[in-house]
């Protein structure tokens, strides 16, 4: 009988051994701030769907690189919203598209920065599908060159990394050639490789104006109740070369990551959807828990499940705290 010999509660005595006892810890260098592009200049406007996040043109996201930076953030994720959509995505690979000149300027503005980009059609095609559409199904090969051309144009401008959001097969392999072949071998692939089809997308759909138009997504992100299936799409994605994995969404995905960090030495990354933000968001506003320490809470346990990276939408404010 180990009590009362043993005592767990020894050790939750005070705050100083509960500090030093800690076994994760957060930082500001674990995260990873997506924000939104568009066209134009000066233009700083809320998103409805996002509490406290906007759409910002080049200029005023360089503005916001600079405080970020200040804070002691280090990475941006990019999402863009071009001025012109079409059938297959083509102004995603615009050199003078939205996310190229938001590359560009936030670069010239910080250089240490580490601007990556998301890397998929939905946001460029008037279909809002993320690849080619054709009879109501998403084409997989036709889609694998739109995006190594995205891709490329990202690390043209300028771009760190680039993070395929698409789930189409092969495309991690498609993206690492095209740039391997344009001379960007240094460029790293961050693949969002355990993409679920979630219903946590909601407010992000809106805030990208990038939700689909006809169907849903089940036909090529993965179905929320597998996770034998999220070991086999890692395991292709970094055969085809991709430098750090990904999950997504994170909170309802925990068991997910854990495996996946089982499964893999190369850094591991999770993503925390705009969904469970706004959960976040709207419980605290409701008076149901106390934001911050409820948002501390949920980053620490998606580090704890395995994350080396959280992408979240809580960065900056985290940051403050
Ligand atoms: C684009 C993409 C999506 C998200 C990231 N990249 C939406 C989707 O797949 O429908 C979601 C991010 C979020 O909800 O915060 N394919």
């Amino acid at each position: 009988m180990p009590f009362p010999l043993e005592r767990p509660r020894r050790l939750r005595d005070n705050l100083t051994l509960r500090e030093l006892l800690r076994e994760t810890r957060l930082s500001p260098l674990d995260l990873i701030y997506p924000i939104f592009v568009v066209p134009g200049r000066g233009v700083k406007a809320p998103i409805s769907s996002l509490p406290r996040q906007f759409h910002l043109s080049p200029d005023k996201a360089a503005e916001l690189a600079q405080d970020f930076y200040a804070d002691g953030g280090r990475a941006l994720l990019l999402f863009g919203l071009p001025d012109h959509k079409d059938e297959v995505g083509s102004s995603g690979a615009d050199d003078k598209g939205p996310v190229q000149e938001a590359i560009r300027s936030i670069k010239s503005r910080v250089p240490e920065m580490l601007v990556i980009t998301d890397v998929c059609l939905c946001e460029y095609t008037s279909h809002g599908h993320c690849g080619v559409l054709q009879d109501g199904r998403v084409l997989n090969d036709p889609t694998l060159k739109l995006l190594a051309a995205q891709a490329l144009s990202h690390a043209r401008a300028g771009a760190d990394l680039v993070a395929p959001s698409d789930m189409m097969d092969g495309r991690v392999g498609a993206i690492r050639e095209n740039l391997d072949q344009n001379g960007f071998e240094r460029v790293p692939i961050m693949s969002y490789s355990v993409k679920y089809a979630s219903a946590f997308y909601g407010p992000f759909r809106e805030a990208a104006n990038s939700a689909p138009q006809t169907g849903d997504r089940k036909g090529y992100q993965m179905d929320p109740a597998n996770i034998r299936e999220a070991a086999y799409e890692a395991s292709l994605d970094l055969q085809e070369g991709a430098d750090i994995l990904m999950v997504k969404p994170a909170g309802p995905y925990l068991d997910v990551l854990r495996e996946i960090r089982r499964l893999t030495a190369r850094p591991l990354a999770a993503y925390q959807v705009s969904g469970e933000f706004f959960m976040l968001c709207a419980a605290a506003e409701q008076g149901g828990l106390d934001y911050k320490s409820a948002a501390f809470e949920s980053l620490l346990g998606i580090k704890r499940a395995g994350a080396d990276l959280i992408l979240t939408y809580l960065a900056p404010e985290f940051l403050t705290w």
